[in-house]
């Protein structure tokens, strides 16, 4: 086959996890030549006229659709699917409604709480209705990921913190800023491929926190995220098969993944992050359409705790975007 690999247009000094997709790039192009494809790779600038001509050079069966912004913004990113689907070109992963749905999270968490799908609860901008209590919140972008502006200081007691919190996140990055309760307890990561036209939960990551300074709150920031040589990088730490596949726990979340999936429209391959209250109650954080395939990161590790090795599940999303077979 031959695949096109689609990537944002990164800027020679855009930050760590920008910078990440074009090593992710060269990885997919290289996972598709080892199983016998033609790959070539191109980035996406916004201009429909670029696009086209990129198409008619390369004559793709397939385009693999890693953009994940255009000018940086998140929000421009459905623009691309959605004109692949006006030009009939097939490609990888999410359609443009979901990608958009799924990228902004205040919206997100209205359409899962209405279909009955717990989600934190929360306070939308500009936060005036919020209650006073001592109760503890975590302010995050509505539309970045990324661990975009989470550090330590996210998480916030009571309405008057939160505000100043959003206020500040505001002034400095633009953009709309919330609040949802703090979940204590325990974070999983669920990697969902389709296969056959259904979604398959891949097996369950939990995110564990050793080693953790005991005042900090217990997230995956930015820094645990990108920062290398930062202490939260080498105390947040990815296992898999702590929660056995026999227990409720477990079953609850491959129920709740598969719910979201159908839900949310989604296709080829997603990743779900949940919190788990000390209760044991879990609930949805985010829906991640497309998440990033670092070889290694999250995605390409539940794959591989599969038994499918990297160039595997590359090909594997590939094939289940094909025309007439699954969709
Ligand atoms: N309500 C919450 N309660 C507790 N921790 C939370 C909550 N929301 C977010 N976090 C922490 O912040 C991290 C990042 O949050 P979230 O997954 O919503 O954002 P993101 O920036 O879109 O992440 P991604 O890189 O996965 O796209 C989570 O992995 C978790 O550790
Ligand atoms: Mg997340």
């Amino acid at each position: 086959m031959r695949v096109l690999v689609l990537h944002s247009d990164v800027p020679p000094d855009a930050p760590a996890d920008e910078q990440d997709t074009l090593i992710t790039a060269r990885a997919v192009a290289e996972a598709l030549r080892s199983r016998g494809h033609w790959a070539s790779l191109a980035p996406n600038v916004f201009d429909p006229e670029k696009l086209l001509s990129a198409i008619a050079e390369h004559r793709p069966d397939m385009v693999f659709n890693m953009v994940e912004a255009i000018f940086g913004q998140g929000e421009l990113a459905p623009a691309v699917p959605a004109l692949l689907e006006k030009l009939t070109v097939p490609y990888t992963g999410c359609g443009a409604a979901a990608m958009a749905l799924a990228g902004d999270k205040p919206l997100s968490k209205k359409v899962l709480q209405l279909a009955g799908l717990p989600t934190p609860d929360w306070h939308e901008w500009p936060l005036t209705q919020m209650p006073s209590s001592d109760a503890r919140y975590i302010v995050k972008s509505a539309t970045e990921d990324a661990s975009f502006g989470l550090d330590a200081g996210a998480v916030v007691t009571g309405a008057d913190a939160v505000r100043q919190r959003a206020q500040r996140c505001r002034s400095e990055y633009g953009g709309r800023w919330f609040a949802e309760a703090y979940v204590e307890g325990r974070e999983f990561n669920i990697s969902v491929l389709e296969e056959d036209g259904e979604p398959r939960v891949l097996p369950i990551a939990e995110m564990v926190f050793h080693a953790w300074p005991s005042e900090r709150p217990r997230i995956v920031g930015y820094d645990a995220k990108w920062s290398e040589a930062s202490p939260e990088y080498s105390g947040a730490e990815r296992r898999f098969h702590r929660e056995g596949t026999e227990s409720e726990l477990h079953q609850r979340l491959t129920g709740l993944c598969k719910a979201a999936w159908r839900l949310f429209n989604l296709r080829g391959y997603a990743r779900l992050d949940f919190r788990v209250s000390e209760a044991g109650e879990p609930f949805v954080l985010e829906i991640n359409p497309n998440p990033g395939l670092e070889p290694g990161a999250g995605f390409a590790a539940a794959a591989a705790q599969a038994g499918m090795s990297y160039a595997e599940v590359i090909e594997h999303i590939v094939i289940c975007a094909l025309p007439n077979l699954t969709r």
